[in-house]
Protein backbone atom coordinates (compact mmCIF):
# COMPACT_ATOMS: atom_id res chain seq x y z
CA UNK A 1 0.00 0.00 0.00
CA UNK A 2 2.66 2.27 0.61
CA UNK A 3 3.54 2.79 -3.29
CA UNK A 4 -0.01 4.56 -3.51
CA UNK A 5 1.20 7.61 -2.64
CA UNK A 6 3.86 7.28 -5.63
CA UNK A 7 1.18 5.36 -7.96
CA UNK A 8 -0.60 8.73 -7.51
CA UNK A 9 2.62 11.18 -8.58
CA UNK A 10 3.23 8.56 -11.19
CA UNK A 11 -0.72 8.93 -13.19
CA UNK A 12 -0.27 12.57 -13.08
CA UNK A 13 2.94 12.79 -14.34
CA UNK A 14 1.95 10.27 -17.42
CA UNK A 15 -1.26 10.39 -18.73
CA UNK A 16 -2.85 12.98 -20.66
CA UNK A 17 -6.20 13.42 -18.12
CA UNK A 18 -8.50 13.90 -20.23
CA UNK A 19 -7.51 10.65 -22.93
CA UNK A 20 -6.53 8.08 -20.21
CA UNK A 21 -8.70 5.03 -18.61
CA UNK A 22 -7.56 4.04 -15.40
CA UNK A 23 -8.37 0.18 -14.29
CA UNK A 24 -8.19 -2.01 -12.23
CA UNK A 25 -8.25 -5.77 -13.06
CA UNK A 26 -9.22 -6.98 -9.57
CA UNK A 27 -7.44 -8.78 -6.21
CA UNK A 28 -6.93 -4.70 -5.52
CA UNK A 29 -8.09 -4.84 -1.44
CA UNK A 30 -7.67 -8.29 -0.44
CA UNK A 31 -5.06 -10.83 -0.48
CA UNK A 32 -6.05 -13.64 1.96
CA UNK A 33 -9.16 -15.17 3.71
CA UNK A 34 -9.42 -14.01 7.88
CA UNK A 35 -11.07 -17.25 8.89
CA UNK A 36 -10.78 -16.46 12.68
CA UNK A 37 -9.16 -13.73 12.92
CA UNK A 38 -11.05 -10.44 13.67
CA UNK A 39 -8.48 -8.00 14.33
CA UNK A 40 -6.68 -8.80 10.82
CA UNK A 41 -10.17 -8.61 9.04
CA UNK A 42 -10.98 -5.38 10.76
CA UNK A 43 -7.27 -3.88 9.82
CA UNK A 44 -7.72 -4.98 6.28
CA UNK A 45 -11.03 -3.67 6.15
CA UNK A 46 -9.36 -0.42 6.91
CA UNK A 47 -6.92 -0.87 4.46
CA UNK A 48 -9.70 -1.45 1.73
CA UNK A 49 -11.50 1.86 2.92
CA UNK A 50 -8.36 4.20 2.49
CA UNK A 51 -8.16 1.79 -1.16
CA UNK A 52 -11.33 3.27 -2.37
CA UNK A 53 -10.31 7.02 -0.92
CA UNK A 54 -6.88 6.50 -2.78
CA UNK A 55 -9.08 5.60 -6.19
CA UNK A 56 -11.62 8.21 -6.05
CA UNK A 57 -8.90 10.33 -5.71
CA UNK A 58 -6.88 9.36 -8.26
CA UNK A 59 -9.93 9.39 -10.61
CA UNK A 60 -10.03 5.39 -11.27
CA UNK A 61 -12.58 4.34 -13.85
CA UNK A 62 -13.33 1.19 -12.58
CA UNK A 63 -12.21 -1.83 -10.80
CA UNK A 64 -13.11 -5.06 -11.39
CA UNK A 65 -13.57 -7.49 -8.39
CA UNK A 66 -11.05 -10.77 -8.25
CA UNK A 67 -11.89 -14.01 -6.10
CA UNK A 68 -9.82 -12.27 -3.30
CA UNK A 69 -11.89 -9.61 -2.97
CA UNK A 70 -14.46 -11.73 -1.62
CA UNK A 71 -12.51 -12.82 1.63
CA UNK A 72 -14.32 -9.71 3.67
CA UNK A 73 -17.85 -11.19 3.08
CA UNK A 74 -20.76 -9.45 1.36
CA UNK A 75 -21.77 -6.71 3.34
CA UNK A 76 -18.14 -5.11 3.89
CA UNK A 77 -17.77 -4.96 -0.28
CA UNK A 78 -21.26 -3.52 -0.80
CA UNK A 79 -20.01 -1.05 1.58
CA UNK A 80 -16.85 -0.42 -0.21
CA UNK A 81 -18.75 -0.05 -3.32
CA UNK A 82 -20.84 2.38 -1.86
CA UNK A 83 -18.03 4.35 -1.01
CA UNK A 84 -16.42 4.23 -4.10
CA UNK A 85 -16.72 7.06 -7.29
CA UNK A 86 -16.75 4.53 -9.40
CA UNK A 87 -18.13 1.16 -10.37
CA UNK A 88 -17.39 -2.23 -8.89
CA UNK A 89 -17.45 -5.06 -11.68
CA UNK A 90 -18.22 -8.87 -12.45
CA UNK A 91 -19.94 -10.17 -14.91
CA UNK A 92 -20.28 -13.24 -12.92
CA UNK A 93 -20.14 -12.76 -9.16
CA UNK A 94 -23.84 -13.85 -8.21
CA UNK A 95 -25.95 -14.83 -5.30
CA UNK A 96 -26.88 -18.29 -4.58
CA UNK A 97 -30.38 -17.68 -6.57
CA UNK A 98 -28.15 -16.48 -9.72
CA UNK A 99 -28.72 -12.72 -9.66
CA UNK A 100 -25.38 -10.60 -10.18
CA UNK A 101 -24.33 -8.96 -7.29
CA UNK A 102 -22.28 -5.75 -8.68
CA UNK A 103 -22.48 -4.10 -12.34
CA UNK A 104 -21.29 -6.43 -15.06
CA UNK A 105 -20.11 -3.87 -17.47
CA UNK A 106 -19.14 0.14 -17.39
CA UNK A 107 -19.21 2.30 -20.62
CA UNK A 108 -16.84 5.12 -20.91
CA UNK A 109 -16.03 7.39 -23.89
CA UNK A 110 -12.60 8.23 -24.32
CA UNK A 111 -11.06 10.43 -27.67
CA UNK A 112 -14.43 9.55 -29.56
CA UNK A 113 -14.40 6.42 -28.83
CA UNK A 114 -16.93 4.19 -26.86
CA UNK A 115 -15.45 2.04 -24.72
CA UNK A 116 -17.20 -0.97 -22.91
CA UNK A 117 -15.52 -3.01 -19.62
CA UNK A 118 -16.71 -6.07 -18.44
CA UNK A 119 -15.15 -7.71 -15.15
CA UNK A 120 -14.31 -11.38 -14.49
CA UNK A 121 -13.86 -12.59 -11.09
CA UNK A 122 -11.92 -16.05 -10.93
CA UNK A 123 -12.16 -19.08 -8.73
CA UNK A 124 -13.62 -22.17 -8.39
CA UNK A 125 -16.84 -21.92 -11.15
CA UNK A 126 -20.25 -22.65 -9.26
CA UNK A 127 -18.89 -23.20 -6.32
CA UNK A 128 -20.04 -21.32 -3.28
CA UNK A 129 -18.73 -18.44 -1.19
CA UNK A 130 -19.57 -18.97 2.69
CA UNK A 131 -23.21 -19.10 1.25
CA UNK A 132 -23.43 -16.09 -0.12
CA UNK A 133 -21.72 -15.73 -3.44
CA UNK A 134 -21.12 -18.19 -6.49
CA UNK A 135 -19.15 -17.79 -9.71
CA UNK A 136 -20.85 -18.19 -12.74
CA UNK A 137 -18.65 -19.64 -15.46
CA UNK A 138 -17.75 -16.83 -18.45
CA UNK A 139 -18.76 -19.16 -20.95
CA UNK A 140 -22.33 -18.78 -19.84
CA UNK A 141 -21.41 -15.03 -19.02
CA UNK A 142 -19.76 -13.92 -21.93
CA UNK A 143 -21.95 -14.34 -25.03
CA UNK A 144 -24.98 -12.98 -24.23
CA UNK A 145 -23.20 -9.70 -22.91
CA UNK A 146 -20.71 -9.52 -26.86
CA UNK A 147 -24.43 -9.88 -28.34
CA UNK A 148 -25.97 -6.89 -26.45
CA UNK A 149 -22.85 -4.38 -26.37
CA UNK A 150 -20.46 -5.60 -29.28
CA UNK A 151 -22.06 -3.32 -31.96
CA UNK A 152 -22.31 -0.18 -30.38
CA UNK A 153 -18.65 -0.72 -28.93
CA UNK A 154 -15.67 0.98 -30.26
CA UNK A 155 -13.18 -0.96 -27.87
CA UNK A 156 -14.03 -3.97 -25.86
CA UNK A 157 -11.50 -4.51 -22.57
CA UNK A 158 -12.36 -7.56 -20.21
CA UNK A 159 -10.72 -7.10 -16.57
CA UNK A 160 -10.47 -10.63 -15.82
CA UNK A 161 -9.20 -12.59 -12.43
CA UNK A 162 -9.81 -16.04 -14.39
CA UNK A 163 -6.58 -18.52 -14.53
CA UNK A 164 -4.39 -17.44 -17.98
CA UNK A 165 -5.58 -20.29 -19.58
CA UNK A 166 -9.52 -19.08 -19.77
CA UNK A 167 -8.30 -15.72 -20.95
CA UNK A 168 -6.43 -17.82 -23.61
CA UNK A 169 -9.67 -19.88 -24.45
CA UNK A 170 -11.44 -16.17 -24.45
CA UNK A 171 -8.77 -14.54 -26.60
CA UNK A 172 -9.27 -17.91 -29.25
CA UNK A 173 -13.31 -17.80 -29.34
CA UNK A 174 -14.16 -14.49 -28.78
CA UNK A 175 -12.66 -11.83 -31.22
CA UNK A 176 -14.91 -9.16 -30.13
CA UNK A 177 -12.97 -8.95 -26.66
CA UNK A 178 -9.90 -6.42 -27.59
CA UNK A 179 -8.28 -6.39 -24.69
CA UNK A 180 -7.77 -8.41 -21.89
CA UNK A 181 -6.20 -7.10 -18.65
CA UNK A 182 -6.10 -10.19 -16.20
CA UNK A 183 -5.29 -9.91 -12.34
CA UNK A 184 -4.60 -14.02 -11.88
CA UNK A 185 -1.82 -15.78 -10.06
CA UNK A 186 1.32 -14.75 -11.42
CA UNK A 187 3.53 -11.69 -9.70
CA UNK A 188 5.62 -11.23 -12.34
CA UNK A 189 4.41 -8.31 -15.20
CA UNK A 190 3.34 -9.80 -18.59
CA UNK A 191 4.16 -8.27 -21.91
CA UNK A 192 1.29 -8.02 -24.36
CA UNK A 193 0.74 -11.30 -26.25
CA UNK A 194 -1.97 -11.23 -29.50
CA UNK A 195 -4.12 -14.45 -29.45
CA UNK A 196 -6.41 -13.77 -32.42
CA UNK A 197 -7.76 -10.37 -31.93
CA UNK A 198 -7.19 -10.17 -28.49
CA UNK A 199 -3.84 -8.37 -27.01
CA UNK A 200 -3.85 -9.87 -23.22
CA UNK A 201 -1.42 -8.43 -20.48
CA UNK A 202 -1.36 -7.91 -16.71
CA UNK A 203 0.77 -5.80 -14.03
CA UNK A 204 2.45 -8.13 -11.59
CA UNK A 205 0.91 -8.21 -8.11
CA UNK A 206 3.07 -6.86 -5.88
CA UNK A 207 2.18 -2.89 -6.42
CA UNK A 208 5.29 -2.23 -7.34
CA UNK A 209 5.01 -1.37 -11.19
CA UNK A 210 2.47 0.79 -12.89
CA UNK A 211 1.28 -0.29 -16.49
CA UNK A 212 0.44 1.61 -19.33
CA UNK A 213 -0.67 0.85 -22.34
CA UNK A 214 -0.82 3.48 -25.28
CA UNK A 215 -3.21 2.32 -27.91
CA UNK A 216 -4.06 3.76 -31.37
CA UNK A 217 -7.23 2.27 -32.16
CA UNK A 218 -8.48 2.44 -36.01
CA UNK A 219 -11.96 1.74 -37.51
CA UNK A 220 -10.85 -1.74 -38.69
CA UNK A 221 -10.93 -2.62 -34.83
CA UNK A 222 -7.85 -5.20 -35.45
CA UNK A 223 -4.49 -5.88 -33.54
CA UNK A 224 -3.05 -6.62 -37.14
CA UNK A 225 -3.82 -6.25 -40.72
CA UNK A 226 -6.27 -9.33 -41.84
CA UNK A 227 -5.55 -11.56 -44.84
CA UNK A 228 -5.17 -9.84 -47.53
CA UNK A 229 -5.60 -12.00 -50.92
CA UNK A 230 -3.35 -9.28 -52.76
CA UNK A 231 -0.48 -9.64 -50.67
CA UNK A 232 -0.21 -13.45 -52.13
CA UNK A 233 -0.76 -12.25 -55.73
CA UNK A 234 1.91 -9.99 -54.83
CA UNK A 235 4.65 -12.21 -53.57
CA UNK A 236 3.81 -14.45 -56.79
CA UNK A 237 4.67 -11.54 -58.99
CA UNK A 238 7.54 -11.15 -57.38
CA UNK A 239 9.37 -14.27 -57.12
CA UNK A 240 8.60 -14.86 -60.57
CA UNK A 241 9.80 -11.36 -61.88
CA UNK A 242 12.77 -12.00 -59.89
CA UNK A 243 13.26 -15.62 -62.02
CA UNK A 244 12.88 -13.95 -65.95
CA UNK A 245 15.11 -11.61 -65.00
CA UNK A 246 17.35 -14.03 -63.83
CA UNK A 247 16.86 -15.33 -67.43
CA UNK A 248 17.41 -12.23 -68.95
CA UNK A 249 20.65 -11.61 -67.24
CA UNK A 250 22.41 -15.02 -68.95
CA UNK A 251 21.65 -13.36 -72.32
CA UNK A 252 17.77 -14.23 -72.38
CA UNK A 253 15.47 -17.80 -73.01
CA UNK A 254 16.87 -18.16 -76.11
CA UNK A 255 20.22 -18.39 -75.64
CA UNK A 256 19.51 -20.27 -72.35
CA UNK A 257 17.21 -23.02 -73.54
CA UNK A 258 18.66 -23.56 -76.86
CA UNK A 259 18.89 -26.88 -76.09
CA UNK A 260 15.79 -27.47 -74.27
CA UNK A 261 12.87 -27.00 -76.13
CA UNK A 262 10.52 -28.02 -72.85
CA UNK A 263 12.16 -25.59 -70.80
CA UNK A 264 11.80 -23.23 -73.07
CA UNK A 265 8.18 -24.07 -73.42
CA UNK A 266 7.77 -23.63 -69.20
CA UNK A 267 9.24 -20.29 -69.70
CA UNK A 268 7.03 -19.09 -71.61
CA UNK A 269 4.36 -20.31 -69.45
CA UNK A 270 5.95 -18.58 -66.78
CA UNK A 271 6.23 -14.82 -68.39
CA UNK A 272 2.69 -15.25 -69.23
CA UNK A 273 0.98 -16.12 -65.47
CA UNK A 274 3.37 -13.25 -64.75
CA UNK A 275 1.58 -10.68 -67.09
CA UNK A 276 -1.82 -11.64 -65.58
CA UNK A 277 -0.50 -11.20 -62.15
CA UNK A 278 0.14 -7.82 -62.72
CA UNK A 279 -3.24 -7.17 -64.66
CA UNK A 280 -4.96 -8.87 -61.99
CA UNK A 281 -2.98 -6.95 -59.11
CA UNK A 282 -3.86 -3.68 -60.60
CA UNK A 283 -7.17 -4.82 -60.84
CA UNK A 284 -7.43 -5.41 -57.08
CA UNK A 285 -5.47 -2.73 -55.58
CA UNK A 286 -8.20 -0.35 -55.08
CA UNK A 287 -10.52 -2.59 -53.61
CA UNK A 288 -8.04 -3.93 -51.36
CA UNK A 289 -6.98 0.43 -50.14
CA UNK A 290 -10.62 0.25 -49.01
CA UNK A 291 -11.26 -2.86 -47.34
CA UNK A 292 -8.30 -2.99 -45.52
CA UNK A 293 -7.64 0.11 -43.63
CA UNK A 294 -4.55 0.00 -40.74
CA UNK A 295 -4.48 -2.47 -38.13
CA UNK A 296 -4.36 -1.21 -34.45
CA UNK A 297 -0.22 -0.28 -32.95
CA UNK A 298 0.37 -0.01 -29.12
CA UNK A 299 3.33 1.03 -26.93
CA UNK A 300 3.30 -0.80 -23.27
CA UNK A 301 5.27 0.31 -20.36
CA UNK A 302 5.87 -1.02 -17.05
CA UNK A 303 6.83 2.19 -14.85
CA UNK A 304 8.50 1.18 -11.50
CA UNK A 305 6.71 2.86 -8.43
CA UNK A 306 10.55 3.88 -7.51
CA UNK A 307 11.27 5.61 -4.37
CA UNK A 308 12.48 8.57 -5.79
CA UNK A 309 9.00 9.15 -6.81
CA UNK A 310 7.46 12.28 -5.02
CA UNK A 311 4.66 10.65 -2.91
CA UNK A 312 1.31 12.44 -3.31
CA UNK A 313 0.22 14.58 -0.12
CA UNK A 314 -3.08 13.62 -0.10
CA UNK A 315 -2.93 10.09 -0.61
CA UNK A 316 -0.02 10.35 1.95
CA UNK A 317 -2.12 11.61 4.45
CA UNK A 318 -4.97 9.37 3.99
CA UNK A 319 -2.40 6.40 4.23
CA UNK A 320 -1.30 7.66 7.22
CA UNK A 321 -4.41 7.74 8.98
CA UNK A 322 -5.49 4.37 7.98
CA UNK A 323 -2.56 3.01 9.51
CA UNK A 324 -2.65 4.48 12.32
CA UNK A 325 -6.64 3.45 12.80
CA UNK A 326 -5.19 -0.22 12.03
CA UNK A 327 -2.75 0.06 14.97
CA UNK A 328 -5.19 0.57 17.28
CA UNK A 329 -7.21 -1.81 16.47
CA UNK A 330 -4.44 -4.51 16.69
CA UNK A 331 -3.34 -2.95 19.97
CA UNK A 332 -7.47 -3.52 21.41
CA UNK A 333 -7.46 -7.10 20.25
CA UNK A 334 -3.42 -7.99 21.31
CA UNK A 335 -3.53 -11.99 22.52
CA UNK A 336 -1.95 -12.65 26.01
CA UNK A 337 1.63 -13.32 26.67
CA UNK A 338 2.78 -16.82 25.79
CA UNK A 339 4.90 -19.63 27.86
CA UNK A 340 8.24 -18.51 26.17
CA UNK A 341 11.54 -20.30 25.97
CA UNK A 342 13.32 -17.04 24.70
CA UNK A 343 14.93 -14.94 27.22
CA UNK A 344 15.97 -11.92 25.79
CA UNK A 345 18.96 -10.05 24.56
CA UNK A 346 19.48 -9.02 28.26
CA UNK A 347 19.61 -12.25 29.77
CA UNK A 348 22.92 -13.39 27.61
CA UNK A 349 24.55 -9.88 28.72
CA UNK A 350 24.83 -11.39 31.84
CA UNK A 351 27.77 -13.89 30.39
CA UNK A 352 28.37 -12.42 27.13
CA UNK A 353 28.54 -8.50 27.94
CA UNK A 354 31.40 -7.56 24.89
CA UNK A 355 28.83 -8.88 22.37
CA UNK A 356 25.68 -7.88 24.09
CA UNK A 357 26.94 -3.94 24.48
CA UNK A 358 27.97 -4.34 21.06
CA UNK A 359 24.96 -5.73 19.60
CA UNK A 360 23.10 -3.34 21.39
CA UNK A 361 24.09 -0.30 19.07
CA UNK A 362 23.25 -2.38 15.89
CA UNK A 363 19.94 -1.61 14.10
CA UNK A 364 18.85 -5.30 15.11
CA UNK A 365 18.43 -3.79 18.76
CA UNK A 366 15.84 -1.05 17.39
CA UNK A 367 13.93 -3.02 15.25
CA UNK A 368 11.22 -2.86 16.80
CA UNK A 369 11.60 1.17 17.47
CA UNK A 370 11.28 1.51 14.21
CA UNK A 371 7.99 0.30 13.34
CA UNK A 372 7.08 2.33 16.55
CA UNK A 373 7.80 5.34 14.78
CA UNK A 374 5.37 4.29 11.51
CA UNK A 375 2.30 3.33 14.27
CA UNK A 376 3.58 -0.16 12.18
CA UNK A 377 4.12 -2.02 15.80
CA UNK A 378 0.60 -3.93 15.91
CA UNK A 379 0.62 -5.00 12.31
CA UNK A 380 0.91 -8.21 12.10
CA UNK A 381 2.54 -8.16 8.58
CA UNK A 382 5.30 -6.23 10.25
CA UNK A 383 6.20 -7.23 13.71
CA UNK A 384 7.81 -10.82 12.77
CA UNK A 385 11.01 -9.79 11.34
CA UNK A 386 10.98 -6.35 13.47
CA UNK A 387 11.15 -8.82 16.85
CA UNK A 388 12.73 -11.85 18.38
CA UNK A 389 11.06 -15.05 18.38
CA UNK A 390 7.89 -15.41 15.84
CA UNK A 391 7.24 -16.52 12.54
CA UNK A 392 4.90 -15.61 9.99
CA UNK A 393 2.32 -18.02 11.32
CA UNK A 394 2.50 -16.32 14.43
CA UNK A 395 2.53 -13.07 13.87
CA UNK A 396 -0.69 -12.37 15.41
CA UNK A 397 0.95 -12.99 18.98
CA UNK A 398 3.17 -10.02 18.18
CA UNK A 399 1.29 -7.63 20.22
CA UNK A 400 1.56 -9.54 22.80
CA UNK A 401 5.65 -10.07 22.95
CA UNK A 402 7.50 -8.68 25.59
CA UNK A 403 9.41 -5.72 25.51
CA UNK A 404 12.74 -7.98 25.90
CA UNK A 405 11.86 -9.69 22.46
CA UNK A 406 11.48 -6.50 20.86
CA UNK A 407 13.83 -5.92 18.12
CA UNK A 408 15.96 -8.36 16.49
CA UNK A 409 17.93 -9.87 19.24
CA UNK A 410 20.32 -12.60 19.91
CA UNK A 411 17.96 -15.65 19.95
CA UNK A 412 16.38 -14.57 16.81
CA UNK A 413 19.68 -15.53 14.89
CA UNK A 414 20.65 -18.46 17.67
CA UNK A 415 17.51 -19.79 19.04
CA UNK A 416 16.12 -19.77 22.10
CA UNK A 417 18.59 -19.82 25.03
CA UNK A 418 16.49 -21.40 28.01
CA UNK A 419 18.59 -23.96 28.48
CA UNK A 420 21.46 -22.79 27.53
CA UNK A 421 21.55 -20.34 30.26
CA UNK A 422 20.17 -23.01 32.87
CA UNK A 423 23.29 -25.17 32.23
CA UNK A 424 25.64 -22.35 31.88
CA UNK A 425 26.77 -22.87 28.63
CA UNK A 426 26.83 -26.52 28.60
CA UNK A 427 23.79 -27.10 26.12
CA UNK A 428 24.90 -25.61 23.07
CA UNK A 429 22.65 -23.66 21.44
CA UNK A 430 20.35 -25.05 18.82
CA UNK A 431 20.73 -22.70 16.16
CA UNK A 432 24.51 -22.03 14.25
CA UNK A 433 23.41 -19.07 12.25
CA UNK A 434 22.94 -19.84 8.38
CA UNK A 435 22.36 -17.46 5.41
CA UNK A 436 19.13 -19.11 4.84
CA UNK A 437 18.00 -17.46 8.45
CA UNK A 438 19.24 -13.72 7.66
CA UNK A 439 17.20 -14.25 4.57
CA UNK A 440 14.78 -14.98 5.67
CA UNK A 441 13.85 -11.58 7.34
CA UNK A 442 16.49 -9.92 4.43
CA UNK A 443 14.35 -11.29 1.68
CA UNK A 444 14.87 -10.06 -1.79
CA UNK A 445 12.08 -8.60 -1.40
CA UNK A 446 13.29 -6.28 1.50
CA UNK A 447 16.91 -6.18 1.12
CA UNK A 448 17.60 -7.06 -2.61
CA UNK A 449 21.56 -6.36 -1.71
CA UNK A 450 22.18 -8.18 1.29
CA UNK A 451 25.23 -10.14 1.33
CA UNK A 452 25.92 -12.83 4.14
CA UNK A 453 29.82 -12.90 3.44
CA UNK A 454 29.72 -9.05 3.94
CA UNK A 455 26.71 -8.62 7.14
CA UNK A 456 27.48 -11.11 8.88
CA UNK A 457 30.69 -9.06 10.22
CA UNK A 458 28.41 -6.33 11.20
CA UNK A 459 25.58 -8.49 13.38
CA UNK A 460 27.71 -8.13 17.11
CA UNK A 461 28.45 -4.14 16.16
CA UNK A 462 31.21 -2.85 13.82
C1 LIG B 1 25.09 -18.28 32.41
C2 LIG B 1 25.97 -17.80 31.41
C3 LIG B 1 25.47 -17.77 29.98
C4 LIG B 1 24.34 -17.19 29.52
C5 LIG B 1 23.26 -16.46 30.31
C6 LIG B 1 24.37 -17.33 28.11
N1 LIG B 1 25.48 -18.01 27.71
FE1 LIG B 1 26.03 -18.42 25.83
N2 LIG B 1 27.64 -19.38 26.45
C7 LIG B 1 28.04 -19.50 27.78
C8 LIG B 1 29.26 -20.23 27.85
C9 LIG B 1 30.00 -20.53 29.11
C10 LIG B 1 29.60 -20.57 26.54
C11 LIG B 1 30.76 -21.31 26.05
C12 LIG B 1 30.39 -22.78 25.95
C13 LIG B 1 31.50 -23.59 25.35
O1 LIG B 1 32.53 -23.03 25.02
O2 LIG B 1 31.24 -24.78 25.19
C14 LIG B 1 28.57 -20.02 25.70
C15 LIG B 1 28.55 -20.13 24.30
C16 LIG B 1 27.63 -19.51 23.49
C17 LIG B 1 27.64 -19.54 22.04
C18 LIG B 1 28.67 -20.26 21.19
C19 LIG B 1 28.11 -21.47 20.52
C20 LIG B 1 27.61 -22.48 21.44
O3 LIG B 1 26.38 -22.78 21.40
O4 LIG B 1 28.39 -23.05 22.22
C21 LIG B 1 26.61 -18.85 21.63
C22 LIG B 1 26.16 -18.59 20.17
C23 LIG B 1 25.92 -18.34 22.79
N3 LIG B 1 26.57 -18.77 23.89
C24 LIG B 1 24.79 -17.55 22.73
C25 LIG B 1 24.08 -17.18 23.86
C26 LIG B 1 22.84 -16.50 23.80
C27 LIG B 1 22.11 -16.09 22.53
C28 LIG B 1 22.43 -16.29 25.07
C29 LIG B 1 21.16 -15.66 25.55
C30 LIG B 1 19.93 -16.36 25.18
C31 LIG B 1 23.45 -16.87 25.93
N4 LIG B 1 24.42 -17.39 25.17
C32 LIG B 1 23.37 -16.84 27.27
C33 LIG B 1 27.38 -18.95 28.86
C34 LIG B 1 26.16 -18.29 28.82
C1 LIG C 1 14.08 -11.69 12.53
C2 LIG C 1 14.46 -11.01 11.33
C3 LIG C 1 15.92 -10.79 10.99
C4 LIG C 1 16.93 -11.74 10.95
C5 LIG C 1 16.83 -13.24 11.24
C6 LIG C 1 18.10 -11.04 10.52
N1 LIG C 1 17.85 -9.71 10.36
FE1 LIG C 1 19.18 -8.27 9.88
N2 LIG C 1 17.75 -6.84 10.04
C7 LIG C 1 16.43 -7.10 10.33
C8 LIG C 1 15.71 -5.85 10.39
C9 LIG C 1 14.22 -5.68 10.65
C10 LIG C 1 16.65 -4.83 10.14
C11 LIG C 1 16.37 -3.32 10.10
C12 LIG C 1 16.38 -2.77 11.47
C13 LIG C 1 16.02 -1.31 11.48
O1 LIG C 1 16.71 -0.51 10.81
O2 LIG C 1 15.06 -0.97 12.17
C14 LIG C 1 17.92 -5.50 9.94
C15 LIG C 1 19.12 -4.84 9.70
C16 LIG C 1 20.33 -5.47 9.45
C17 LIG C 1 21.55 -4.81 9.17
C18 LIG C 1 21.76 -3.31 9.14
C19 LIG C 1 21.17 -2.69 7.94
C20 LIG C 1 21.98 -3.00 6.71
O3 LIG C 1 21.38 -3.59 5.76
O4 LIG C 1 23.15 -2.67 6.68
C21 LIG C 1 22.51 -5.80 8.94
C22 LIG C 1 23.95 -5.60 8.56
C23 LIG C 1 21.85 -7.07 9.08
N3 LIG C 1 20.53 -6.84 9.42
C24 LIG C 1 22.47 -8.29 8.94
C25 LIG C 1 21.89 -9.52 9.22
C26 LIG C 1 22.57 -10.80 9.12
C27 LIG C 1 23.98 -11.02 8.63
C28 LIG C 1 21.68 -11.75 9.53
C29 LIG C 1 21.88 -13.23 9.65
C30 LIG C 1 23.06 -13.68 10.38
C31 LIG C 1 20.46 -11.05 9.86
N4 LIG C 1 20.61 -9.71 9.66
C32 LIG C 1 19.32 -11.68 10.32
C33 LIG C 1 15.84 -8.31 10.53
C34 LIG C 1 16.52 -9.51 10.61
C1 LIG D 1 10.22 -10.42 5.74
C2 LIG D 1 10.71 -9.59 6.84
C3 LIG D 1 10.21 -8.19 7.01
C4 LIG D 1 8.92 -7.76 7.08
C5 LIG D 1 7.65 -8.59 6.97
C6 LIG D 1 8.99 -6.34 7.30
N1 LIG D 1 10.27 -5.91 7.35
FE1 LIG D 1 10.90 -4.00 7.65
N2 LIG D 1 12.82 -4.58 7.35
C7 LIG D 1 13.23 -5.88 7.16
C8 LIG D 1 14.66 -5.91 6.90
C9 LIG D 1 15.50 -7.14 6.64
C10 LIG D 1 15.09 -4.58 6.95
C11 LIG D 1 16.49 -4.05 6.70
C12 LIG D 1 16.58 -3.77 5.25
C13 LIG D 1 17.85 -3.06 4.82
O1 LIG D 1 18.71 -2.80 5.64
O2 LIG D 1 17.91 -2.77 3.61
C14 LIG D 1 13.91 -3.77 7.26
C15 LIG D 1 13.93 -2.38 7.40
C16 LIG D 1 12.82 -1.62 7.66
C17 LIG D 1 12.84 -0.19 7.86
C18 LIG D 1 14.05 0.70 7.89
C19 LIG D 1 14.78 0.76 6.65
C20 LIG D 1 14.03 1.42 5.55
O3 LIG D 1 13.91 0.77 4.47
O4 LIG D 1 13.57 2.55 5.70
C21 LIG D 1 11.55 0.21 8.05
C22 LIG D 1 11.04 1.61 8.28
C23 LIG D 1 10.73 -0.97 8.00
N3 LIG D 1 11.54 -2.07 7.76
C24 LIG D 1 9.36 -0.98 8.17
C25 LIG D 1 8.57 -2.11 7.96
C26 LIG D 1 7.12 -2.06 7.94
C27 LIG D 1 6.29 -0.83 8.14
C28 LIG D 1 6.70 -3.34 7.70
C29 LIG D 1 5.30 -3.83 7.53
C30 LIG D 1 4.51 -3.15 6.55
C31 LIG D 1 7.89 -4.18 7.60
N4 LIG D 1 8.99 -3.39 7.76
C32 LIG D 1 7.85 -5.54 7.40
C33 LIG D 1 12.44 -7.02 7.18
C34 LIG D 1 11.06 -7.02 7.17
C1 LIG E 1 21.55 -11.13 13.25
C2 LIG E 1 22.01 -12.37 13.79
C3 LIG E 1 22.76 -12.40 15.09
C4 LIG E 1 22.42 -11.74 16.24
C5 LIG E 1 21.27 -10.79 16.47
C6 LIG E 1 23.39 -12.16 17.22
N1 LIG E 1 24.28 -13.01 16.67
FE1 LIG E 1 25.76 -14.01 17.63
N2 LIG E 1 26.41 -14.76 15.89
C7 LIG E 1 25.81 -14.56 14.67
C8 LIG E 1 26.66 -15.07 13.62
C9 LIG E 1 26.35 -15.00 12.13
C10 LIG E 1 27.78 -15.60 14.27
C11 LIG E 1 28.98 -16.18 13.62
C12 LIG E 1 28.74 -17.58 13.20
C13 LIG E 1 29.87 -18.06 12.30
O1 LIG E 1 30.74 -17.26 11.92
O2 LIG E 1 29.78 -19.21 11.98
C14 LIG E 1 27.58 -15.45 15.68
C15 LIG E 1 28.44 -15.91 16.68
C16 LIG E 1 28.20 -15.78 18.04
C17 LIG E 1 28.99 -16.37 19.10
C18 LIG E 1 30.19 -17.27 18.92
C19 LIG E 1 31.33 -16.61 18.27
C20 LIG E 1 31.74 -15.31 18.93
O3 LIG E 1 31.71 -14.28 18.25
O4 LIG E 1 32.11 -15.35 20.12
C21 LIG E 1 28.45 -15.98 20.29
C22 LIG E 1 28.93 -16.30 21.68
C23 LIG E 1 27.31 -15.15 19.98
N3 LIG E 1 27.20 -15.06 18.61
C24 LIG E 1 26.50 -14.55 20.92
C25 LIG E 1 25.54 -13.61 20.62
C26 LIG E 1 24.85 -12.82 21.60
C27 LIG E 1 25.05 -12.92 23.10
C28 LIG E 1 24.01 -12.02 20.93
C29 LIG E 1 23.12 -10.94 21.50
C30 LIG E 1 23.69 -9.96 22.36
C31 LIG E 1 24.14 -12.32 19.52
N4 LIG E 1 25.09 -13.27 19.37
C32 LIG E 1 23.38 -11.72 18.52
C33 LIG E 1 24.58 -13.94 14.43
C34 LIG E 1 23.93 -13.18 15.37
Amino acid sequence: MGGLSKKATLLQELAPPAAALKIDAGTLFFDDAFTGQPERLAQALITAGALVEAYNHMGYDTVALGHHDLAAGEAALKSLAAQADFPFLSANLADMEGSLLFEPVAHVERAGMRITLIGLTGGPQTAAFAGWAKILPWQEVLPPLLARHSAASDLIILLSNLPASDNRAIAEKMADIHLIIQSGSSKQNMRPQLINNTLISQVGHDGKYQGQLTVEWPASRRWQAQERPILALQKEYDRLGWMLDKIAKKGGAEVVYKENKAAYQAFQQKEERHRQLAAEIAKMATADKKEHPPAATYTNHFHPLHPSLADDVTISKLLQRARKKANQVQRAGAAPNRDSQYLGSRACGSCHEAIYLAWDKTPHATAYQTLVAQDQNHNPNCVYCHVTGLAEENAHLGAALPESLQGVGCEACHGPGRNHRATAGLVPLPLKPAPSLCTSCHSAERDDNFNYQLDKGKVHGP
